[in-house]
């Protein structure tokens, strides 16, 4: 298993991870190029938003991981190179998200500590913040395994609807 910038070879994987995520109910946005069709523009958004080109207003660079093995696409992780006031409160500096069919195989809790070795290796960081919805006790125990100190919970109304987010720090 590799923890590897987004690439052709599991392309045909990764739509069929969206697609399981749509069939399961769960928003294919999770993925981070889920809205993606074109196989040029999701390659071309991923570097995009590396290196910082062309970001909608008040977005900042991120770099996505995927979770591979071979051909096989496992999971998709984004980390933001830094934090703004509305990431501080909700995001945070890094996302995930398990292809549904592989859940409780403990991929998560890999890919994260794949995405600390990346802020710490490649970014520079110190520490990272980590959010998640209250209810989200899967994330919130990945997070915990790999370190995450609870900070804080706080209600937000996110998208017009009342919302508790966890918010954890991970020293790096
Ligand atoms: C949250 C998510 C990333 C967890 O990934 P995963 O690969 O299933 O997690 P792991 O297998 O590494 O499990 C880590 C721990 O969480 C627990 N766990 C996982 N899913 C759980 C659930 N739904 N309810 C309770 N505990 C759960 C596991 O039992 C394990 O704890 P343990 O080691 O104490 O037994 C995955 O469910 C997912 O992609 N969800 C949709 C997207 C999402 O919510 N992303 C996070 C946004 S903040």
């Amino acid at each position: 298993m590799e923890l590897l910038l987004p690439g052709p070879a599991c392309e045909a994987s990764y739509r069929q991870a969206i697609e399981e995520y749509a069939r399961a109910g769960l928003s294919p946005t999770c993925f981070f190029g889920g809205a993606e069709r074109c196989p040029d523009v999701l390659f071309a958004r991923f570097a995009d938003y590396r290196a910082g080109r062309d970001l909608p207003a008040g977005y900042v660079p991120c770099t996505s991981l995927w979770l591979v093995d071979g051909d096989e696409f496992l999971a998709e992780v984004s980390i933001r190179h830094r934090l703004t006031p509305a990431l501080e409160r909700f995001g945070g500096h890094i996302g995930y998200a398990v292809r549904a069919g592989r859940w409780g195989q403990g991929l998560g809790t890999k890919l994260l500590a794949g995405a600390l070795d990346y802020a710490r290796g490649t970014l520079g960081l110190s520490w990272v913040l980590l959010t998640c919805a209250d209810g989200n006790t899967g994330s919130a125990r990945v997070i915990e395994k790999n370190g995450g100190v609870l900070l804080d919970k706080l209600d937000d109304v996110i998208g017009g609807r009342p919302r508790v987010t966890r918010r954890y720090r991970i020293e790096l």
